[in-house]
């Protein structure tokens, strides 16, 4: 008994929170941002072999402000939300993520940084005519795991009689819509769009959006840096500075 009551406490304690902290960050002198870097243009592997993109960007920015450095480690998604944030592992997240209630349970957000969309991507020059919302019943669409679009998808098309394919990895799921194995890819707005650049005339998006949402950075319950994060997302968009990083890094339609 005497043991329990010694080993309790300090489990409790350790269950608590790994909540890091703008003091603790700026103690060890870095921000370290977890991000699976498959998904341009907001975060991939330049031809040097470097991370880069539009959220990195928006991370250094905030390592600026803190005084501290940027230390990027990649994660892939399904690793990266929540556990690389609940569990300590990273101060933060950025990897387009959608800000959702259910993950609003678990994570802290920054407010709102960029406004996106889930949309269906098929073969260029849409070759199956697939159009939505009119076109889905028998269909074998893919969806990313443990991303919104697997959760929009099973909310609205499983419904109405799709069949889903779920892959690990995103550009599995290019590679069978380019093989036509698959109708269509569901994904976010302007990573095709940014396809479109890096790939011309391989793919298209085809119907209307399925649905509108926004990214958030992501940090773990009750940190005081995603207070940070909105002070410095402020300061980027009143210097104009944000509407840089827009004009550098996304395809504008
Ligand atoms: N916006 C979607 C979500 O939050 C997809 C994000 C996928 N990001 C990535 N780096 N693969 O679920």
């Amino acid at each position: 008994m005497k043991r329990l009551s010694l080993v309790l406490p300090a489990l409790l304690l350790a269950s608590v929170s790994h909540a890091a902290t703008v003091a603790q960050v700026k103690a060890k002198g870095v921000l370290v941002l977890g991000t699976d870097p498959t998904f341009a243009p907001f975060e991939f592997k330049g031809p040097d072999g470097q991370i880069q993109g539009f959220d990195i960007d928006i991370a250094r920015a905030v390592a600026k402000d803190l005084g501290v450095k940027l230390e990027i480690r990649p994660v892939g998604f399904g690793a990266l939300m929540p556990q690389s944030v609940t569990s300590g592992r990273v101060d933060m997240a950025m990897s387009g993520i959608t800000i959702t209630p259910e993950r609003a349970k678990v994570v802290a957000f920054s407010g709102p940084y960029y406004r996106s969309a889930q949309v269906f991507i098929v073969r260029g020059g849409n070759p199956g005519k697939f159009t939505w919302p009119s076109d889905v019943k028998g269909k074998t669409l893919g969806v990313q795991a443990n991303t919104t679009g697997q959760y929009t998808a099973n909310g609205m098309l499983k419904p109405k009689g799709a069949v889903l394919k779920v892959y690990d990895d995103f550009a599995a799921g290019l590679a069978d819509v380019r093989a036509g194995r698959i109708t269509a890819l569901i994904g976010d707005a302007p990573t095709v769009a940014d396809l479109g650049k890096r790939l011309p005339g391989q793919f298209a998006q085809a119907g209307q959006p399925l649905a509108a949402e926004d990214y958030g950075m992501v940090f773990a319950k009750g940190s005081d840096l995603a207070a940070a994060a909105n002070r410095t997302l402020a300061r980027l968009k009143a210097s104009g500075e944000y509407q840089k990083l827009l004009n550098t890094w996304i395809v504008q339609k």
